[in-house]
């Protein structure tokens, strides 16, 4: 069994951890940190539960191993709150009804925030195209989209003030 010591920051916190060269990232994350809000769904890469950010870019954490993400940052759902208030984005997904089970809602999420990003005013075509990689059973996605837009729109008026 070929084993490796790794120290990554996850969610601003450092973690030295001793894993087998075949854990994925997303077992790591699970069952070595705890942080169970990383979804697992297929497996395969299509659903798109398992999103996390590496780097500032979002990664399906069950396609890559633990291994490849030494020495790096990661943002899991865990880390998007901050003081213990939901972030604008949760925040319109909660008012929105952008979720029922929440199964997809993690993966979603962190996708979304590195979509709004890098993309900051957005057209919905664009959002529709950004979510196409993620599967939700249960919302039809109206709400998911609703949320994504509100937050779209709240962005661009904080700027219009700012610039203001
Ligand atoms: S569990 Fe990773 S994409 Fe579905
Ligand atoms: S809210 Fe249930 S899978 Fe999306």
């Amino acid at each position: 069994m070929s084993v490796h010591e790794m120290k990554l920051s996850i969610n601003g916190k450092v973690y030295e951890e001793v894993v087998e060269s075949r854990l994925l990232l997303s077992d790591f994350l699970r069952e070595n940190c705890g942080l169970t809000g990383t979804h697992v769904g297929c497996e395969h890469g299509v659903c798109g539960a398992c999103t996390v950010i590496v780097n500032g870019a979002a990664v399906r954490s069950c396609l890559i191993f633990a291994v490849q993400v030494d020495h790096h940052e990661i943002t899991t759902v865990e880390g998007l709150s901050e003081n213990g208030q939901l972030s604008p984005l949760q925040q319109n997904f909660k008012q929105c009804h952008g979720l029922q089970c929440g199964f997809c809602t993690p993966g979603i999420l962190l996708s979304t925030k590195d979509y709004l990003d890098k993309t900051p005013n957005p057209s919905m075509d664009d959002v529709k195209e950004m979510l196409s990689g993620h599967l939700c059973r249960c919302t039809g996605y109206d709400g998911i989209l609703k949320a994504i837009e509100k937050t779209v729109n709240e962005k661009r008026d904080n700027q219009v003030l700012e610039r203001s």
